[in-house]
């Protein structure tokens, strides 16, 4: 069955049109969901901001981790390609869910995989957002579900980051106080920085009662601070979700998870969800199974981003540079002495070194992940090089 069928049985149509779908917007939610619309593409202003990755070139800029997978995690990953005629050779997703709930002390029914976080975001949006309920996010955040929001015509709201760069999860709730939907970032894309749990729970209590919160916790291995997991067992309007493209180092690999209660994981399948979530190519969950209990590696590789991150933003302050304070993630903002960010990205790309992006609330940084130890090195000489052109 094509999701444009699925779309089209009574009680699915049903459900659209009592959120405020048209007929159109169905058509728009099964090329979303379906795959045969990229996001990039149906808002081009954004897209341009986010330039392809230059080979060879030092690649900060799209907040992946300078290495591949932990060693245990690649070899279970290649071990697997020998039994590849195997669907699932040995029930490795439930591998996979015993795995995760052991770390996080969640019951495997509140967990579900996925090809990273993207699909499993759109869908959220699709399910508790509409054109009668908006979206609420902070600004600047990961701007996925701005342009998600923007396709399936829901309002979407933003409310600027608090004085410590951190959500200010009251006024978001004031932005929109009847909104499906709230998305808190923790750390936050593209600060980095952390919004502590009581106001996520704040969040949580003070939202209205059938709207969701997601928490997305995406960088959350990188800082060392409690998560949102736990809320899920406990409430059934809260969805964290989690990667596997950052510390774990699987971008291109494709593994992410949603932590929810059955009953709203069940209403985010019910557009073709089981064709996509749990049916996952063996050698991502056998990677994601093999490296999420590594609890010593997955310090040592915080720790190391830790100490190159400290380095590399000292050296800017150095020069006399603005670096935005708090980062809990692989990535900083940097504002460059009243030099536009465009310029100074095409400078350092003519240096070999690509940085990341700026975002319309923050017209005058730009993001830059934090790479290997070499490759920040190779940007602090870039940098100098540029500014005392
Ligand atoms: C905050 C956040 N969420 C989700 C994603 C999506 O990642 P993926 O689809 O690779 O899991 C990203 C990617 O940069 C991100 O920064």
């Amino acid at each position: 069955m094509t999701i444009l069928e699925t779309l089209k049985k009574p009680e699915i149509t049903e459900d659209l049109r009592g959120r405020g779908y048209s007929r159109r917007d169905m058509g728009r939610i099964a090329a979303l969901l379906g795959g045969t619309v990229a996001l990039g593409r149906a808002a081009p202003a954004l897209a341009q901001q986010s330039a392809r990755a230059v080979i060879g070139a030092v690649r900060i800029g799209s907040n992946e981790c300078w290495t591949g997978p932990l060693p245990a995690g690649a070899a279970a990953a290649m071990k697997i390609v020998t039994e590849g005629n195997r669907y699932e050779p040995n029930g490795e997703h439930d591998q996979l869910f015993a795995a995760v709930s052991a770390v996080e002390g969640l019951p495997a029914t509140h967990i579900k995989a996925w090809p990273g976080s993207s699909d499993p975001l759109n869908r959220a949006a699709v399910t508790f957002a509409s054109p009668t309920r908006g979206i609420v996010t902070a600004d600047p955040t990961y701007e996925q579900i701005w342009r998600t929001g923007a396709w399936i015509g829901a309002k979407v709201t933003k409310a600027p980051l608090g004085p410590q760069y951190q959500h200010d999860v009251k006024a978001m709730l004031a932005a929109d106080p009847n909104a499906g939907l709230y998305y808190v970032c923790s750390p936050n894309n593209p600060t980095g920085t952390l919004t502590p749990i009581a106001d996520i729970v704040w969040l949580a209590e003070n939202k209205p009662k059938d709207a969701v919160l997601i928490v997305d916790e995406a960088y959350i291995h990188f800082a060392d601070a409690p998560n949102a997991a736990k809320l899920v067992a406990a409430r059934d309007d809260v969805l964290v979700m989690r990667t596997f493209s950052k510390l774990f180092g699987m971008a291109g690999m494709r593994l992410g998870l949603t932590f929810a209660a059955p009953s709203l994981h069940e209403k985010m399948m019910r557009y073709d969800g089981m064709q996509v979530t749990n049916m996952l190519p063996m050698t991502a969950v056998a990677c994601g199974t093999a490296s999420i209990p590594l609890a010593a590696e997955i310090k040592a590789r915080r720790d190391e981003m830790i100490a190159v991150r400290e380095k590399t933003i000292a050296h800017l302050q150095s020069r006399g540079l603005k670096v935005l304070p708090g980062s809990h993630a692989n990535m900083f903002m940097v504002e460059w002495k009243g030099k536009a960010p465009k310029e100074v990205m095409a400078a350092l790309l003519a240096q070999n070194v690509q940085i990341g992006r700026s975002w319309t609330a923050y017209p005058t940084m730009s993001r830059v992940t934090v790479g290997s130890a070499a490759d920040m090195e190779k940007f602090r000489i870039a940098v100098d090089k540029v500014l005392m052109a």
